[in-house]
């Protein structure tokens, strides 16, 4: 693409932020920290501090691909200038904010954040403000590390701000697929057979008019490492793998496999680790929403031949390796809108295995993702649940015990629900693997209890399983929270009797 940027005037981050105004709903770039911008926020949070100081209000709609780095989210909240934010945060000081009630923030499936954005059920958006590696007077932008919403932005707001991030090669250009549905009733089907289908654009397309303004930074993604993988996450990881090895050799998964669909974290990180090591696992594709370091190390072994996701979620030492040989990443990775990248009827079409970690889950087969204690939200739902209800096969994994043990992540009942017994197949714990596809409630609580559960609460759950023999679902509602009030009161879930 041409960089001829003649008629956009060049910004300082000060002067951007001058364009965003009190009340205002802003479409931030950003999938996790990667291609979020960075200065433009930081401008913003500073402006909202001088605000404040001399008497007057500023807080503005924060709207993102999903969590951002700690210039956009974290600067914001420290600043007390954020009105409501929407759709997945994982930042401590935005998390304490909305947990204490001073911030309000609707927790949303990842796939549907830019249709209800175009629907207008999110109100007017005055500005998008999107990290660029390169951008023209045409309205071509090339974006970074991360497509998330950013199309979707920059075609509803109002006016577009662009953060030309020069740590980005414009050599990135063919990493993307931008493409962007009609809405109902024109809307047609997704063409996406396999994951390495290209249906749109490699630059995002925006009226040029619309650009009022462009802003230098020089910055990598503001992405943190991840832990080694520890026995825990090893065994999670292990038993996944054996579990999906099993189903080929049960002809229920096809020889050359299906497309995976991974979350983020360490728990994610093992369990990639686990299925690229399994000889019995092939060399597999990806369709999901981020690509992790993990991602790129099995590529390099030849274990992962392809993903498409929503972002390149890297460290920075990763990023610069993968920046040394564009061609191998631009033959192997493609970045789509997090509407495609989630898309539940891709996930059905193409048969995706979905694993995601839970928080808790009960013996019913329900999963809780975002709350702890019913009370307090941790990150969000983010695309769990786009892949979960719509999977081939949907995994959830997590430890048997939070907090040394003080903790049974298997439960009665879920203090907060996110995905219904009716979309889980499967629960993975260090303990062992609960399959629980046809089975009916009571037969799925003694899997889950007798395969995953920690063996110093499995008598205390088949305890409350044989309370009552009352109905489909025998559940005793006086008691059904008896764990985790018992961990309020005495911070120790063990030793509850009936
Ligand atoms: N009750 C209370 N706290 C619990 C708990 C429970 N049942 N289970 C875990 N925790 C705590 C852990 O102790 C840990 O606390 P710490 O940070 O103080 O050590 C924290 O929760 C995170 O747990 P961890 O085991 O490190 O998990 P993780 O980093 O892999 O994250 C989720 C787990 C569920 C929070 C994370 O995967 C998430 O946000 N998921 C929802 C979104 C999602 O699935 N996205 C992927 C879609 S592509």
């Amino acid at each position: 693409m041409s960089t001829k940027t003649s008629r956009i005037p060049e910004l300082s981050a000060d002067e951007a932020a001058a364009f965003v105004a009190h009340g205002d709903i802003v479409g931030f770039s950003g999938f996790t920290p990667a291609g979020a911008t960075k200065e433009i926020p930081s401008a913003i949070a500073r402006r909202a501090k001088a605000e404040h100081a001399a008497g007057r209000e500023f807080k503005i709609g924060v709207v993102t691909g999903a969590s951002t780095g700690d210039s956009l989210d974290g600067e914001l909240a420290r600043a007390n200038a954020v009105l409501f934010r929407t759709p997945y945060q994982s930042d401590k000081y935005l998390r304490a904010a909305i947990n204490k009630g001073e911030t309000r923030f609707f927790d949303m499936h990842l796939s549907m954040l830019p249709q209800m954005a175009r629907y207008g059920f999110l109100g007017k958006f005055s500005c998008a403000i999107v990290e660029a590696a390169a951008v023209n007077d045409k309205g071509e932008i090339l974006l970074t590390t991360s497509v998330g919403a950013s199309n979707t932005f920059c075609h509803i707001a109002d006016k577009i701000l662009v953060e030309l991030n020069e740590y980005h090669p414009q050599e990135l250009n063919g990493l993307h697929d931008i493409y962007e549905p009609l809405d109902p009733p024109h809307r047609r089907e997704v063409p996406i057979y396999k994951c390495s289908d290209r249906i749109g654009s490699p630059v995002l397309k925006v009226d040029p008019a619309k650009i009022v303004g462009i802003v230098r930074s020089n910055r990598p993604d503001e992405i943190g490492g991840f832990k080694e993988p520890d026995a825990v996450t090893k065994q999670i990881g292990e038993n996944v793998a054996s579990f999906l090895a099993n189903e080929i050799k049960l002809n229920r998964i096809p020889r050359e496999f299906l497309p995976i669909q991974s979350g983020v974290g360490n728990i994610a990180n093992a369990v990639l680790g686990a299925l690229g090591s399994n000889p019995n696992i092939p060399p597999f594709e990806m369709y999901s929403e981020v690509i992790q370091d993990s991602v790129i190390d099995l590529m390099r072994n030849g274990d992962i031949a392809y993903a498409s996701a929503t972002s390149l979620t890297v460290s920075p030492p990763v990023l610069k390796s993968i920046y040394s040989d564009l061609e191998f990443l631009k033959k192997h990775i493609m970045l789509r809108p997090q509407e495609i990248s989630n898309n539940p009827e891709i996930v059905r079409r193409l048969g995706i295995i979905s694993i995601n970690t839970a928080i808790e889950v009960d013996i019913w087969g329900n999963v809780n993702s975002t709350h702890v204690m019913g009370n307090n939200l941790m990150n969000g739902i983010g695309g769990s649940g786009d892949f979960t209800r719509n999977a081939y096969i949907s995994i959830f994994t997590c430890p048997s015990i939070a907090k040394d043990g003080a903790i049974s992540t298997i439960v009665p009942l879920v203090s907060h629900l996110d995905h219904s017994e009716h979309s889980v197949q499967a629960i993975i714990t260090e303990q062992g693997i609960a399959d629980l596809r046809g089975k009916d409630p009571v037969q799925r609580a003694r899997e889950i209890v007798m395969k995953c559960a920690h063996p110093e609460y499995r008598e205390q759950l088949l305890a409350y399983l044989g309370h009552t023999k009352d109905g489909h679902t025998p559940q005793t509602l006086q008691t059904v929270f008896a764990m985790h009030q018992a961990f309020l009161a005495k911070k120790d879930m063990r030793g509850v009797t009936w």
